[in-house]
């Protein structure tokens, strides 16, 4: 049987990885900036990760949410130790699409509303709804069209007050990253966020941050919302959650009221994920992940911006993206196969950083100096001697 082949691929196989280093099947290594898609929070086969899950796997890794899981709970409490949200209510899911689709319904069913408003180059996932929050009309089938979600430019607070004036009675709920990933690494302004939650309060909407790919720590705080000093009604979690292990859920506020069926899945919340789970957030917690994130990230941004031929480099702690000029477009491509470098991407010319949250100061030092040296060479005209020859 053939794979569906929707994956554009690198021509890499990887079959070992450690921290923030994977090796490919002929052993060449590989310095890791882009996490698995900002997946990776603790580091690749982190030792402690990997003990929680064999000695879970070992007593009992599924049984179906019919029974007590007290592994939820003890999930649930360390989550809410660690976010400072002790006062929310955890729903566990499987994937970042799967949380917005709950986190969206939710919304609908407390405020008995349909609108949501989402925002230009928003990702909020391949599922139905979440999709359809999705800014990209290339990927939504007929199907998941709606008239239910409105797009309104990133950003812009004239534009979001004008739309809840006129259409405020109608919102369910507001979806937001407070750092687009996808997008391309657009950081949200606090007074922006601050709007939205004003708006949504006014307007008896939810206000649901995205926090699939900038939660976690990777901003440098849990969440990147917590920047602009305001809660969401939801927070939605997936990527850095289980370190690989597939993982994700929602934070719902307290008045969020709970009725029985109203949401469901099978696998979700599995006692093997919350083994996964509890291991990234006793890492992050023992190692101070977070904090890490924000000085690492401070001073990845700092010696990025002193580096000449590339743009407008920008993101908060370890989500960090910057713009890659028309001459060196080639540039991920010349880093991951010259210099053996992931990274990520973003359309049409953006470089991701999402590595590890505990990525050492000397790999950032050998992600910078490689860089520098990968431009360099990009740009350097063929050599004189070569020119010399040309014309012998
Ligand atoms: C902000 C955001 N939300 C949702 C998703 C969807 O997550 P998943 O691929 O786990 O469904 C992504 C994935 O990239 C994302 O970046």
């Amino acid at each position: 049987m053939k794979l569906f082949d929707v994956y554009p691929l690198n021509d890499i196989t990887i079959t070992k990885a450690s921290g923030s280093y994977v090796w490919d099947e002929n052993g060449v290594q590989y310095l890791d900036l882009y996490g698995g898609h900002a997946v990776i929070s603790i580091g690749h086969t982190h030792p402690h990760w990997v003990q929680r899950i064999e000695e879970q796997i070992q007593k009992i890794s599924f049984y179906s949410n019919s029974v007590h899981i007290p592994l939820q709970k003890e999930l649930a409490d360390k989550l809410g130790k660690l976010s400072g949200k002790e006062d929310y209510q955890l729903f566990l899911v499987n994937s970042g699409a799967e949380a917005n689709e709950n986190a969206l319904k939710l919304a609908s069913f407390h405020t008995n509303k349909k609108k949501i408003v989402a925002f230009n180059k928003a990702f909020h996932g391949r599922t139905s709804l979440a999709l359809a929050a999705t800014d990209n009309a290339t990927i939504i089938a007929p199907v998941n069209e709606t008239a239910n979600i409105d797009f309104l430019p990133f950003n812009d607070e004239a534009a979001l007050k004008e739309y809840f004036q006129n259409n405020g009675h109608t919102v369910a709920a507001v979806i937001v990253e407070a750092i687009q990933g996808v997008g391309g690494i657009n950081v949200a302004t606090e007074s922006f966020l601050k709007l939205v939650r004003i708006l949504c309060d006014e307007h008896n909407a939810l206000f649901i941050a995205d926090e699939v790919q900038c939660g976690y720590g990777r901003s440098g705080k849990f969440f990147a919302l917590d920047y602009a000093g305001v809660n969401a009604d939801i927070y939605t979690m997936a990527k850095g959650m289980g370190n690989g292990f597939p993982i994700g859920g929602i934070l719902i506020a307290p008045y969020i009221k709970a009725k029985h069926g109203m949401l469901g899945t099978t696998f979700g919340g599995n006692h093997l994920a919350c083994a996964a789970a509890l291991a990234v957030l006793e890492i992050i917690e023992r190692d101070n992940l977070i904090e890490m994130s924000k000085q690492r990230g401070m001073y990845l941004i700092n010696k990025l911006k002193s580096i000449d031929g590339i743009d407008k480099v920008r993101g908060k702690g370890l989500m960090i993206g910057f713009n890659v000029p028309e001459d060196i477009k080639d540039l991920r491509k010349k880093l991951l196969n010259d210099y053996f470098i992931f990274t990520g991407e973003a359309k049409p010319n953006i470089i991701r950083l999402l590595p590890a949250l505990n990525i050492t100061r000397k790999q950032v030092d050998e992600f910078l100096d490689t860089l520098a040296e990968a431009i360099e060479e990009m740009k350097t005209p063929v050599s004189k001697g070569v020119e010399e020859n040309v014309f012998q």
